[in-house]
């Protein structure tokens, strides 16, 4: 076989590794398998991974290509990058007394170019639209994947098309798309109308889609597991902990842990907890029944990152879930918001979405699921500045439905130094 190939999930039938096809022709989802056995004499060591931390090379300045060799061994010429990744990882005491585990470790992907984890994606689907040899890309996008595409299109000289759910996007994120020069169509529907159309939409006029149905985005979004490994010095923690929307992430980090445990990076699998909001949660059901996904329609969240009803990758992150013993939880918005609060005043902060994960382990601890003394790992997903909105109605205690436990509500005061004094007296 070439470097690699396409696989379908769901009947296992093969394609040739580069063409435009984003799925099966039964219609099932798509996994890239790699050839690693017929080229592991160029395959790095870990050893050699590192000495690339170092290094002064534009690739192996990106989180992402630092791995190319397990990511896409693609030609340097064909490579969008805007060195995405090599983001922290926080040790986080006061969130780890929260959730109620000894310690916690979070991974915050909001620190990547566009402020969200779809960068690492990204990089690798522009990067292949540009080896295909196309000019024009499009996603739907609850925000954060149509910031990204905007940007790397940007750079990559590709006209952009974002579908994104009329008024259901936070501004920070509407904000990149249009800054970035993308063409943005607010579609009158939710995420899961604008994916549909999306997807017609790419194949009738032989745009590039770059959704996580893109199978090459997966690959890139698998970097996230490559470089927590590297961060920890290949030392599985117990735990994996992620929000669920369109289930791309979950199945890329699990497509990562298990390709470094064939390739014998690792000896065991994280066990993968995927938190899913309360109002869109058919992951968290499908899960909890033993059922194949039941679409949720019209789903509702705060957390609008991840208000999606009906998940294109529902298949690979069940796969994940199952094959590591882990588990599905879903959360209130209260929980989120609670839990978010928390993050932002321990001084790492994330946007809705991303707290997900921590409101999550909190429930996962006190059911007994995750026990105190393991060891676990959160992945923040988006940065605190794409939804502003939430924040400031959060602490001024306007929002809808949810009590602000944990406000920190700003004060007015006269502008004199009496009034000012008081009001300190007060903090
Ligand atoms: N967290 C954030 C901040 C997101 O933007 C998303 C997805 C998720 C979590 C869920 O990840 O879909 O891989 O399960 N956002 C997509 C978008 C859907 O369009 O930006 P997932």
């Amino acid at each position: 076989m070439s470097l690699w190939k396409l696989v379908c999930v769901d009947c296992q039938s093969e394609y040739a590794g580069l063409q435009l096809r984003y799925r099966c022709d039964c219609g099932g989802t798509l996994d890239v398998v790699h050839d690693f056995q017929s080229r592991c004499d160029q395959l790095p060591t870990l050893a050699q991974l590192d000495t690339r931390l170092a290094s002064k090379n534009n690739i192996d300045r990106s989180g992402v290509w630092r791995f190319r060799e397990f990511v896409l061994p693609l030609d340097s010429s064909h490579i969008v990058s805007r060195h995405e990744g090599n983001t922290n990882l926080y040790v986080a005491p006061c969130l780890a007394e929260f959730s109620g585990v000894a310690s916690l470790c979070l991974k915050h992907e909001g620190e990547n170019p566009t402020g969200s984890f779809k960068d690492r994606g990204m990089t690798a689907g522009v990067s292949i639209a540009r080896r295909l040899g196309m000019d024009r890309v499009a996603c739907a996008s609850t925000g954060n994947t149509s910031a990204s595409m905007a940007s790397y299109a940007a750079v990559a000289g590709m006209k952009a098309y974002v579908f994104i759910p009329e008024g259901n996007i936070a501004y920070g994120k509407l904000s990149q798309a249009l800054a970035y020069g993308a063409r943005t169509i607010q579609v009158d529907g939710d995420f899961d109308v604008a994916m549909e159309l999306v997807e017609k939409i790419c194949v009738d006029n032989g745009i590039y889609l770059l959704n996580s149905l893109n199978p090459f985005r997966i690959e890139g979004q698998k970097a996230i597991g490559w470089e927590l490994m590297q961060d920890l010095d290949w030392v599985v923690p117990d735990w994996l902990v992620l929000p669920g929307g369109n289930l791309g992430n979950s199945s890329a980090i699990y497509k990562a842990f298990q390709e470094m445990k064939d390739l014998g990076f690792i000896k065991h699998l994280p066990r993968f907890a995927v938190i899913q909001a309360h109002g869109a949660n058919p992951l968290f059901t499908a899960f909890r029944t033993h059922s194949p996904l039941t679409p949720v329609t019209n789903a509702q969240t705060r957390a609008t990152a991840i208000k999606i009803g009906h998940p294109v990758s529902w298949k690979k992150s069940m796969r994940a879930v199952v094959a590591t013993g882990g588990v599905v939880e879903e959360v209130t918005d209260q929980e989120i918001l609670d839990a978010k609060a928390k993050v932002d005043a321990s001084g790492i902060g994330a946007e809705p979405a991303s707290c997900a994960t921590v409101a999550g382990l909190r429930k996962l601890v006190s059911a007994g699921t995750i026990k105190h003394d393991e060891t676990v790992c959160g992945i923040l997903t988006g940065h605190l500045l794409k939804d502003p909105d939430v924040v400031v109605g959060y602490h001024q205690g306007t929002l809808n439905g949810i009590v602000s436990n944990f406000a920190n509500a700003p004060v007015s005061v006269a502008a004199s130094v009496e009034a000012v004094t008081e009001a300190l007296k007060k903090t």
